[in-house]
């Protein structure tokens, strides 16, 4: 054997040394090993040596330059960008001065204001000090400064603009007296004001909303995109049994169904100090720990999926928002496939426009709209977007920081809407516009049971970009 494997080498100019030899004859098939082997080396060396083996076992390119490059399954073309100027991630502008607060409003109102001033059943509007003076039925847009009920029922909305204040009537008997207002909300009201000019006495209200008659065109895209919220990698009560089961189906199905992105929106881990005692419900306690948990999860997501990943309020980020993506101290572990992103987010796939929000004004909403629930948080989104803002209540259970550009407005339409925080799963169509509440991988919690909340978790809801059909795929069992 030994004399066979040196002739073959001979024929070629080629010649073993004594370890790289004895390498070559300790292989269980000598001949099939050298003949591989010398076809793979390049033609610039004489001599093969120990190292040229091992580089040829640990399939080292150097020695294999002519190695015909193999298509890997996973390298599929992905269309897949974060949309420039919705991610604070870098561009934070706050420095928690007076002034910055007075700036963000400034831009919240003119944002709003302008969609309000595009509605064709909208038309001019004057400035709200002005509208006091003209004696005659006028539009006025200004932000809700503080609402209140009167004691015969009627409600009345302090509005202001860059001219001034006035007190809206919004009387019991008008058609106007079914709408939900919150505080910091732009609107747009219709109506005259009161003999004595104190009060702007409404009769029809308009918010910035989206077009009417939108609706869902279909493309030629395949592909589809699915959601994973609240995944919480780190709580006690995280369903392991349900993720390997999800995870088991995207190996099985995603490549042949061209499930080709995921979306993560916020709560990736469970975190550390989050909630009163949260330490009793946590299985890894340090957060380093979880985010490198959270790593190994994610590498079992098959390589053709583009995954973006979002901060929740559970996160190791700042709380308030608009908040930048996770640091890399915490994730440098990850996957190259994982895209991260501030929450919240504009991310285009495929021509499509998904606004991804964590959710957390969500609580703000709950507490101020009596005909809001958490069992209903589609619902909840809807009026997000009926407002074009995202969380307009300043000073609630939601943090806010006062960057120059309001980036809880939402400027354009989204084609889907996700959020996910109160783990429910839920799906909509809203004017053509997808809302998805995007479950959890957390099961109900000692804190949550105490607070009855009560979740819907393992539930992976997948759009397909082409046809905007929604499913919402169970791994409870
Ligand atoms: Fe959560
Ligand atoms: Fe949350």
């Amino acid at each position: 054997m030994r004399s066979e494997v040196l002739n073959a080498a001979a024929k070629r100019n080629l010649f073993f040394s004594p370890d790289a030899l004895e390498m070559v004859l300790s292989n269980s098939n000598p001949m099939t090993f050298t003949n591989t082997l010398l076809a793979t080396l390049s033609e610039s060396s004489m001599f093969i040596g120990k190292k040229d083996i091992m580089d040829f076992i640990a399939g080292d390119s150097t020695i294999s330059p002519e190695r015909k490059p193999i298509a890997p399954k996973n390298k599929r073309h992905s269309d897949i960008s974060i949309v420039a100027g919705t991610d604070v991630t870098g561009d934070s502008t706050c420095e928690g001065k007076i002034n910055d607060f007075a700036g963000y409003f400034k831009n919240r109102f003119f944002a709003l204001k302008k969609m309000i001033e595009k509605r064709r059943d909208f038309g001019a509007s004057v400035s709200i000090s002005k509208a006091l003076t003209l004696g005659r039925e006028t539009q006025i847009i200004g932000i809700i400064y503080e609402k209140k009920e009167t004691k015969n029922g009627h409600m009345t909305i302090s509005l202001e603009d860059e001219s001034g204040i006035c007190t809206v009537l919004v009387s019991k008997d008008s058609p106007c007296s079914k709408e939900m207002f919150v505080n910091d909300e732009v609107i747009g009201v219709s109506g005259k004001p009161s003999s004595r000019g104190d009060l702007f006495i409404a009769d029809k209200i308009f918010r910035p909303d989206v077009p009417m008659n939108r609706s869902w065109v279909p493309s030629d895209s395949v592909s589809s995109v699915a959601f994973l919220s609240d995944i919480h990698v780190g709580s006690s009560t995280f369903l392991d049994k349900e993720w390997d089961r999800m995870i088991d189906w995207l190996k099985k199905k995603s490549y042949d169904m061209d499930l080709d992105y995921l979306v993560l929106p916020g709560d990736v881990v469970d975190g550390i100090g989050i909630f009163p005692g949260q330490e009793d419900e946590l299985s890894i306690k340090d957060i380093y720990d979880q985010y490198e948990k959270l790593g190994e999860y994610v590498k079992e997501i098959p390589d053709h999926i583009k995954i973006v990943m979002q901060p929740g309020n559970h996160d190791a980020v700042r709380l308030a928002e608009p908040q930048p993506a996770l640091n890399e101290i915490f994730t440098k572990g990850f996957d190259s496939n994982v895209i991260l992103a501030g929450n919240p987010v504009n991310i285009e796939i495929e021509g499509r426009t998904i606004l991804s929000y964590h959710g957390k004004s969500i609580d703000d909403w709950v507490a101020s709209v009596q005909q809001l629930n958490y069992d209903d948080p589609i619902s909840v989104m809807r009026e997000m977007l009926t407002r074009r803002h995202l969380s307009p209540m300043y000073g609630g259970k939601t943090a806010m920081a006062p960057e120059k550009k309001d980036y809880l407005v939402v400027e354009k339409v989204p084609d889907i809407f996700v959020s996910g925080h109160v783990h429910g799963a839920g799906k909509m169509d809203y004017r053509g516009i997808k809302i998805i509440n995007a479950s959890a991988w957390q099961d109900q919690t000692e804190y949550q049971r105490a607070h009855n909340f009560n979740p819907n978790p393992a539930i992976m809801p997948v759009v397909h970009l082409g046809t905007g059909i929604t499913r919402m795929m169970d791994f409870t069992k």
